[in-house]
């Protein structure tokens, strides 16, 4: 006998599947199906109206499938400068809620902050478990800063940030910190058009979290921040994106920040659970 129970369908635009799924953008969707690279069920569809149900229809893109996993959301932002961390400002100042697509992604919010005139990789994700598992001191989380200095730290300045430094909240905990040179790529995001005269371009990674840590330690040294941007955040890179612009993270991202976040990173944890992108293992060996 034939099943009579009543099939409920939710069905959703493909490009809007593909968005939420990590795939590319709502655009760079648009891109693939008309490129003919997006299959349901087995067959192409190139038509942007076609609409796909997430629970039964089998979504791939040059053969692999793709799925929405929990339904989160997940957001990375190039943070320009100007911009405080807050979804909402009662003095009506400038916040990132208004540069990332809170009414698609209801409930979006941002995982940890950066200052108002920090720059840089600000995630984003409707998971609140997720979010607050990886701003839990003992994920070790490693953030990648790059700040344009006033004067240029020495080698035992650059040893004392390693060792960690006395703040008023307490000694930082170790970092990694490197001078970068003249004309590194790296240092681009704070010192475009080549490092001002007195000053320097510092590499600063650390793990922990507190208000103003970067601009703290930098100065315990004896050296003010003047400009300073995020380049990293635990597995994701800055990539794809001009300033004020998003982009959904991709599935490898998205899977690697679930890892990060999952219980079992938590035991297997320790300083280097929460690593930076491979590139940065390179940096490391000259930091
Ligand atoms: N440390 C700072 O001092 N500021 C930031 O925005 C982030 C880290």
């Amino acid at each position: 006998m034939p099943d009579e129970s009543p099939q409920i369908s939710y069905t959703m635009r493909l490009q809007k599947f593909l968005a939420r799924a990590g795939v590319a953008s709502r655009r760079g969707s648009e891109n693939l199906m008309t490129a003919g690279r997006v299959a349901v069920n087995g067959v192409i569809v190139t038509e942007l109206g076609s609409k796909v149900d997430p629970e039964r229809d089998v979504v791939t893109v040059d053969g692999v499938v793709h799925t929405l996993a929990d339904g989160h959301a997940y957001v990375m932002l190039y943070k320009p400068s100007g911009y405080i961390t807050t979804m909402s400002d009662p003095q009506g100042r400038p916040c990132v809620a208004s540069l990332v697509p809170t009414e698609r992604y209801p409930g979006l919010f941002p995982v940890g902050r950066l200052d108002g005139d920090t720059t840089g990789l600000l995630l984003f994700t409707t998971n609140g478990e997720v979010g607050n598992r990886m701003l839990h001191p003992s994920r070790h989380v490693w953030k990648r800063y790059v700040a344009l200095v006033r004067g240029t730290p020495t080698a035992r300045q650059l040893e004392r940030l390693r060792e960690g430094v006395p703040l008023d909240d307490g000694t930082s905990a170790p970092a990694k910190a490197a001078l970068l040179a003249e004309g590194d790529p790296r240092a681009a995001a704070v010192a475009a058009e080549g490092c001002p005269y007195g000053h320097a371009v510092v590499q600063l990674t650390i793990h922990e979290g507190r208000k103003h840590q970067v601009k703290r330690m930098l100065k315990a040294v004896g050296h003010e921040v003047v400009r300073l941007h995020r380049d990293s955040f635990g597995p994701l890179g800055l990539t794809g994106l001009m300033p004020g612009e998003w982009r959904p993270l991709t599935a490898d991202e998205r899977a690697a920040i679930e890892a990060l976040a999952s219980p079992r990173a938590e035991r297997d944890g320790g300083p280097h659970a929460g690593s930076a992108p491979d590139t940065y293992h390179k940096e490391s060996n000259h930091a």
